[in-house]
């Protein structure tokens, strides 16, 4: 399976501060706000990921990430020319998908919780079919948004609906068999000129291939679209972090314990961070002192 992190939008809604920078390269907490959406990615196991984003800001993100070697992993980048739509991410990386499955997400993401990877490991082996995440907010009305029936069977999906039919949000991880490319070449511009990502999912709907998961109460999950919810974000990644010892999205951890890297590259690795506190935790991985 391949993996793409859609990376590029203008970030308006953060204005001034994403004026000069992309919203995805901001920092929540220790660390940039990619690096949250790629987390989920490689916990997820695939390691061949494709980062798209704006032709200003792509550069930067060659220049955070680079071969992804240095994680064990295979990047590319691909400019999206103007924020046409999500689903336009499979137009520009239909080369890159092949004849592969492949899994979206949207970096400025956010996603914690205790089972995530056996959750994201099921959506990899659900094969054939589409998987997406639905999670309870009280502002339906800005997502995607499920319609189910008692026996939680998809009815329906709406984006940004004036009378949501649930209070259950699509989030931004979507997970497609090869047809995604396809129906990404019959879907056309909605009212607000986008390539909908919706209008995907709707497909995988009328073919009976769609799988929604949902995320429940063991679950964070947060974009960081505004100033609010970036500080919320902020906040909550301290919290996690500081209270239960351990580093939500340190990369090089993942990579480690996926056997992607050896412990020898790891150890050389903290030395580039050895004054953070992200440094350090990187070392005590290596030395084996957390039993998770
Ligand atoms: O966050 C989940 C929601 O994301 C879903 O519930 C909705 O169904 C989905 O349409 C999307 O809604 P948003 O209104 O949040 O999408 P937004 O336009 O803000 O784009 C989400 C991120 O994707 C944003 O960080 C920028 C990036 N993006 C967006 C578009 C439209 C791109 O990189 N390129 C684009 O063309």
């Amino acid at each position: 399976m391949k993996g793409i992190v859609l990376a590029g939008g203008s970030g308006t809604r953060l204005y001034p501060l994403t004026v000069a920078t992309s919203k995805q390269l901001l920092p929540v907490y220790d660390k940039p706000v990619i690096f949250y959406s790629l987390s989920i990615l490689m916990l997820s196991g695939i390691r061949d990921i494709l980062i798209i984003s704006t032709p200003h800001d792509l550069p930067q993100y060659e220049k955070l990430l680079g071969t992804g070697e240095a994680l064990g992993l295979r990047l590319s980048y691909a400019e999206q020319a103007s924020p046409d739509g999500i689903a336009q991410a499979f137009l520009i990386g239909e080369d890159f998908i092949g004849s592969d499955s492949v899994a979206l997400i949207l970096g400025d993401n956010i996603f914690y919780g205790n089972g995530l990877k056996s959750l994201l490991k099921k959506a990899v082996n659900n094969t054939n079919r589409a998987t997406i995440f639905g999670y309870y907010v009280e502002d339906p009305e800005r997502f995607g948004v499920i319609e189910f029936d008692e026996h939680d069977k998809v009815i329906s999906i709406e984006e940004k609906p004036k009378s949501p039919k649930s209070n259950y949000a699509v989030t931004g991880l979507y997970f497609y068999d090869n047809r995604v490319v396809q129906y990404a070449k019959q879907i056309t511009p909605s009212a607000r000129g986008e390539l909908e990502i919706t209008d995907i999912n709707q497909h995988y709907l009328a073919a009976s291939a769609l799988d929604v998961t949902f995320l429940g109460r063991g679950f964070a999950w947060m974009d960081v679209g505004t100033v609010e919810t970036l500080i919320a974000a902020n906040n909550f990644v301290k919290i996690i972090e500081d209270r239960q010892n351990i580093k939500i999205a340190a990369l090089e951890e993942i990579a480690y314990k996926n056997k992607w890297i050896t412990k020898d590259a790891l150890i050389e690795i903290t030395k580039k961070y050895n004054k953070t506190a992200y440094g350090k935790h990187l070392m005590k991985v290596a030395e084996g002192k957390f039993k998770y």
